[in-house]
């Protein structure tokens, strides 16, 4: 089973890096953005890898968007979790 691993800032920088990596390595990434476009661009680099990954919107200093971006992964991965 593929671990699921979820990358704030993941849409540039270090945290793109980081995503790529851990994709390569076999993980489904969800890159956490603020921004759309620049998080549909990133999924786009990944998926021409041939890699796996998604995005979801995620302001880490907002308590609200921490919250629903949770529960957005909670309701997408869970059926692939094994705990
Ligand atoms: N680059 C280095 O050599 C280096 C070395 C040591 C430590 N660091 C530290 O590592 C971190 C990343 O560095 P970087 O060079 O990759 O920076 P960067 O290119 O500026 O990327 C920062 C990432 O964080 C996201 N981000 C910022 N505020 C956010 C928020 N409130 N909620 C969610 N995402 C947020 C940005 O998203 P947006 O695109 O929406 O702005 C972007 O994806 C920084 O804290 C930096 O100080 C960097």
């Amino acid at each position: 089973m593929s671990k699921i691993v979820l990358v704030t800032g993941g849409n540039r920088g270090l945290g793109f890096s980081a995503a790529k990596a851990l994709a390569r390595s076999g993980a489904v990434v969800i890159i956490g953005a603020r921004g759309e476009i620049a998080a549909r661009k990133a999924v786009d680099v990944l998926d021409e890898e041939g890699l796996t990954a998604d995005w979801v919107e995620l302001d880490v200093t907002n308590p609200a968007s921490v919250r629903a971006a949770a529960e957005i992964i909670w309701n997408v991965t869970a059926d692939s979790m094994c705990w």
